[in-house]
């Protein structure tokens, strides 16, 4: 048993419901959750929606949480994610999550915790104060955001998840998770908790797609975003009115395709034989952005390629989310089924933990024969 699940490769990866996903999500983990999963070389994959995660940052607006459960549900399943392949499962329904985390707690000092540079970052970003002042209560972190990256890494563990495919900005959670596993099976003498590797994109771009606006990362708050549920005309206005070289000011002036949002996101999602389809004057991008930057090139013509680059991959993606939406007890569903998968794959992972630290009382009347063996010396079965 241990030596097959050592075999095992198991995805596990999520996203805190916070809002609709949007392109950079798409590029970023998205469309490489859908390949993996659809490559065959995993034993079994879940999706994570992290709600309680949300929570840590958004505990005065549950409704927000809530509403957008379903938002990205509808969003993995129009953009490909398969039910029959991979459980899509709700973090708080899933108690085996908190269990872990509390013991995970013990292994983790407050020192490392304030080291992790995504809670660092995140603490200054949504402006927690971190200051010592001992007599103000509302001085300092919520603990429970303090110690989200614990909760991460029983996320991660429960499953035993041996890859992890998330962005960059996740490393430090997979690093701490590694320390969690290590000093785990180190205390308690075992190999229960298996250490996870973490699957980073593979470029610039899809680690990081800038916003239409030009500005380093789409991001909802900057307003700069594509909605993988936007409709045809809101991304035509979108693409129409993207961010491009303001020195390129007549067709003949030459232009600059670095930093020229349309080309960035050619450079993302245009594939070579979309040319001849939709661009015949060019046999591919390289050629395109010779002339542009040669100058003669309109910013017009770009931008229409590129909206009949987006629509052929948005359009398929709109109309199964249209076929969810008219289908959404299907989605309850899915999501129900996924959660029990989670639930029973987790707590069989939170009982061998138990078992490990000595703390599984109820499993075969141990706690009484231990008892026994330590007040009499007996040695029972
Ligand atoms: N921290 C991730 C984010 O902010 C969401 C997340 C929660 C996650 N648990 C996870 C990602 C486990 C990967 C693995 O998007």
């Amino acid at each position: 048993m241990e030596a097959k699940d050592a075999k095992k490769k198991i995805i596990l990866t999520g996203d805190r419901p916070t809002g609709k996903l949007h392109l950079g999500h798409y590029v970023g983990s998205l469309r490489r959750r859908v390949e993996l999963q659809n490559s065959g070389k995993f034993d079994d994959i879940y999706i994570l929606i992290a709600d309680d995660q949300a929570l840590t940052d958004n505990w005065d607006n549950p409704k927000k949480i809530r509403d957008n459960i379903i938002e990205v549900t509808l969003d993995y399943l129009s953009a490909g994610i398969d039910p029959d392949k991979s459980h899509i499962c709700i973090q708080s329904a899933i108690p085996a999550l908190h269990s872990l985390t509390f013991y995970y707690m013990n292994l983790v000092t407050t020192q490392r915790l304030s080291r992790n540079p995504t809670v660092k970052s995140e603490m200054k970003m949504r402006g927690f104060n971190d200051n010592e002042n001992v007599n103000d209560n509302e001085a300092g972190l919520p603990a429970g955001f303090f110690t989200y990256p614990v909760s991460q890494a029983a996320d991660i563990t429960a499953f035993k998840a041996t890859t992890v495919p998330a962005g960059e900005d996740q490393m430090p959670m997979i690093e701490q998770t590694r320390e969690i596993v290590q000093r785990f099976n180190q205390t308690y003498n075992c190999d229960v908790l298996v250490k996870p590797e973490i699957l980073i994109p593979e470029n610039a771009t899809q680690r990081r797609l800038p916003g239409t606006d030009g500005k380093a990362k789409m991001s909802k708050s900057l307003g700069n975003c594509i909605y993988l549920s936007d409709d045809a005309k809101t991304v035509k206005t979108k693409v129409m009115g993207m961010y491009t070289d303001p020195t390129h000011i007549n067709i003949e002036d030459p232009g600059h395709v670095d930093g020229n949002m349309v080309f960035t996101y050619l450079d993302a999602f245009s594939r070579e034989d979309q040319f001849a389809e939709y661009m015949p004057d060019y046999k591919n991008l390289d050629e395109m952005k010779e002339h542009y930057t040669r100058g003669g090139l309109g910013d017009v013509k770009c931008k229409k390629f590129l909206l009949k680059v987006m629509e052929e991959m948005l359009e398929p993606i709109r109309a199964e989310r249209a076929r969810w939406e008219a289908n959404i007890s299907d989605v309850y569903d899915i999501l129900e089924s996924g959660t029990k998968a989670a639930r029973e794959t987790t707590e069989a992972t939170l009982a061998e933990v138990r078992a490990a630290m000595r703390i599984n009382y109820f499993d075969d009347r141990s706690i009484i024969k231990d008892w026994d063996e330590w007040v009499h010396g007996n040695h029972v079965g």
